[in-house]
């Protein structure tokens, strides 16, 4: 495995927080914004990926073929046929138990087959394959979470798991965002984890929709969330961007006072623009 690679697997302990829309999505960004991506679909409980991204029925070999010899590496990759940077891989659909450490390394060899240097990782709920590959294979632990209370216990409680085995990178996603509360309101998420934050993705119908048709966000024009997963990739290739940079969030609209000449100064200020996240 070639140094520079990153790997980012992406986990929550709770179920429909988003994990596989996040993952999907980030791999499709990163591949469009030309790093060659191999999304690596490791749910073993119930993948979805695949129908996310419109794969259903195509017929491939799986990680456990690539882990018992019966298919090289390359034979277990399907290249994206709308972005040629992005390839996948998958744990078999059901039935068969995998080793996730097995399956994880056969990814790494299907990463090292197509030249890819950055690998995401979907998971199920819980966290068992997370902690079964770690520290083998060493990834960003990406912890998914909506905005609700139990949502939020759930990443910090699937952070300071991680953390107490020896995972070290740990970063928040806050998805399907209402907009409805002020933007400071976010700044209470993230003291509810203590987990750092990478980035905020809207509630989006139009995604939603996408991908029961196996569109990722990307390719459905009235989406806003390509932008949120633009930023999110940005970051974590190092760069400062504001938390909604380029988005449109609903939220309050200041109120005027006279005697605050700040806000009479620019009205259309949006103060969202000057959190910046980790
Ligand atoms: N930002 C979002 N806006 C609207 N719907 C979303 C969003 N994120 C996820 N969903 C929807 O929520 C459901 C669960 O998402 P999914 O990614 O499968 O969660 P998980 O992988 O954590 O189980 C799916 O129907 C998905 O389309
Ligand atoms: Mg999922």
């Amino acid at each position: 495995m070639s140094r520079e690679r990153c790997v980012y697997l992406i986990t929550s302990c709770k179920g429909g927080v988003g994990k596989s829309t996040v993952a999907v999505n980030l791999a499709f960004t990163m591949a469009l914004c030309g790093q060659r991506t191999l999304l690596a679909d490791c749910d073993t409980k119930n993948r979805t990926a695949d129908l996310m991204l419109g794969y259903d029925g195509v017929g491939m070999f799986d990680l456990a073929d690539v882990a018992s010899g019966r298919a090289s590496p390359v034979e277990a990759v399907l290249r994206d046929p709308r972005c040629e940077d992005l390839f996948y891989c998958t744990v078999p659909p059901s039935g068969e138990v995998v080793d996730p450490a097995r399956a994880a390394s056969a990814a790494v060899s299907c990463a090292d087959a197509v030249g890819a240097d950055c690998i995401v990782i979907d998971t199920s709920g819980g966290i068992e394959f997370p902690l079964a590959i770690y520290p083998d294979v060493v990834y960003d632990a990406v912890i998914v979470s909506t905005q609700s209370l139990p949502a939020l216990r759930a990443a910090e409680k699937t952070g300071a798991e991680l953390s107490h085995h020896g995972v070290r990178s740990l970063r928040l996603i806050i998805n399907a965002y209402d907009g409805k509360k002020d933007v400071s309101y976010i700044d209470g998420l993230i003291n509810k984890t203590r987990i750092p934050l990478l980035g905020v993705v809207p509630y989006d119908e139009h995604m939603r929709r996408g991908q029961e048709r196996g569109m990722p966000a990307a390719a459905v024009e009235e989406s806003p969330s390509p932008r949120a997963f633009y930023n999110i990739a940005m970051r974590l290739r190092g760069a400062e961007v504001p938390l909604f940079s380029g988005m449109r969030v609903r939220g309050r609209k200041k109120k005027l006072s006279p005697y605050r000449r700040e806000d009479a100064d620019d009205p259309g200020r949006d103060s969202s623009e000057d959190m910046y996240a980790v």
